[in-house]
This record gives structure tokens, sequence and C-alpha cells, in this order.
């Protein structure tokens, strides 16, 4: 999900130039091949240590880049998400001076089960996502989201996810995309498998 996040995030920022900051980009864990680059006028300096746990693999990499400022203030958060088979924990720090994102930071690491269960599905295509999860760490909140696919086809994202992503995903779909067709709003919720149908 972080991902789609970050590669949503990149359609939505070519849009204007202007006096920007200057950021180190990189990706995965190979800090020797982190570039200087300028941003756009509107974006922060993004440090991103994201672990995801897709179907049993895990990965962590470190993303260095611009996001946009609209979107992601200025600080240090956790995004956090487990839909199907995949979660992710993401530490994000961002800041606003030139070059200021070459620092460490650590990954979220283990993550503790909380108080909140969700309704999800382990394959997107599912009729019913009605499987329940445990949501862990920072995830206190159910999500839901269906759309259509460009041949027509239903996929539900149902899971936990922290309460930012609720705040900042219905920003960064593009609404008016060709290959996706909203059949309903991305909605998030409180209490233990408030997600259903
Ligand atoms: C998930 O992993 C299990 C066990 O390794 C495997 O049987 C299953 O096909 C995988 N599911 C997906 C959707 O990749
Ligand atoms: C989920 O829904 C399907 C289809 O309606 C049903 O066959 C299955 O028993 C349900 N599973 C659970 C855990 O309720």
């Amino acid at each position: 999900m972080m991902k789609l996040i970050l590669s949503l995030t990149l359609i939505w920022t070519l849009s204007s130039t202007a006096e920007a900051l200057e950021c180190w980009h990189s990706e995965g864990t190979d800090i020797g091949r982190t570039e200087l680059l300028p941003c756009y006028s509107t974006e922060l300096c993004a440090t991103v240590a994201l672990q995801e746990n897709d179907n049993g693999t895990f990965t962590q990499d470190t993303i260095r880049s611009c996001l946009p400022s609209s979107i992601f203030s200025e600080g240090k958060h956790t995004f956090s998400s487990s839909v199907g088979l995949a979660s992710m924990a993401a530490s994000v720090h961002l800041c606003n001076t030139d070059r200021c994102n070459s620092q460490v930071i650590p990954h979220p690491g283990v993550l503790k089960k909380n108080n909140l269960q969700c309704f999800t599905c382990d394959d997107p295509y599912s009729a019913v996502c009605n499987k329940t999860v445990q949501c862990v760490g920072v995830q206190d909140r159910c999500f839901s989201w269906t759309v259509a696919d460009k041949d027509g086809k239903t996929i539900r994202t149902f899971g936990c996810v922290s309460a930012n992503i609720c705040e900042t995903a219905p920003r960064l779909m593009p609404r008016h995309d060709s290959s996706l067709k909203f059949i309903s709003e991305p909605k998030c919720c409180g209490s233990s498998l408030c997600n259903s149908g």
C-alpha cells in the first residue's frame, strides 16, 4: 500500500515548478546510489523506512525522495496497513531544508496486536470480504474500498489501516483516473468488524 501511495504521489506531483528544496533520492538499501535532486516547490524532503510482509515474505527498504506538503506534513509519521495477505508499516520523516533527508531512521519493527479486528479477503477479486484480520501497531481503523478495474472486475480493498491512511488515501486516489471506477469511496471506521459489506 505504501508503494501505491508513493507511486500515486509521483503522478500527483508532476504539476508545478518554482523555488524548491533539494533532497536526497534513493531506493532500497543501497545508500551508495543516493543522489541529490530538486523537488517541486510544493514538496518536502522525505525519508521512508518501509517494511512489508507479502504473504510471508518480509522486506525492508529505505526510500528517500520528495513528497507533496499538501498531503504529508513536516515531522514524523507512522503509516501501517494489513490488507488481505499483505501488511506494511512505514516510518516517514518529512523535513523542510535542503538535503535534510539524509538521516538514518529505524523501521517500525515488530508490531504488537491491538484490540481491533477488521474484515478482509485474501483475494481482492473475492465476492465477499468476510475473513477477519487482527490489527497491529498503529492500525486503529477498519478500511473498505471497492473499485472496478478497466475490465469491469470488482476489486475489494478491506482491512486494518492507521488513521493517517484514511486522511491521505482519498486525496491520493485520482477520482477521474480512467483505469479505475469507484464503486464505493474509501471508508474508515473505528470499531471491530465495522467494515462489512
Ligand atoms: C501464500 O502463501 C501460501 C503458502 O506459502 C501459498 O500456498 C499461497 O498460494 C500464497 N498465496 C498467494 C495469493 O500468493
Ligand atoms: C464468507 O462468505 C462466503 C460466501 O457467502 C461463505 O460461503 C463463507 O462461509 C463465509 N465465511 C465466513 C467466515 O463467514
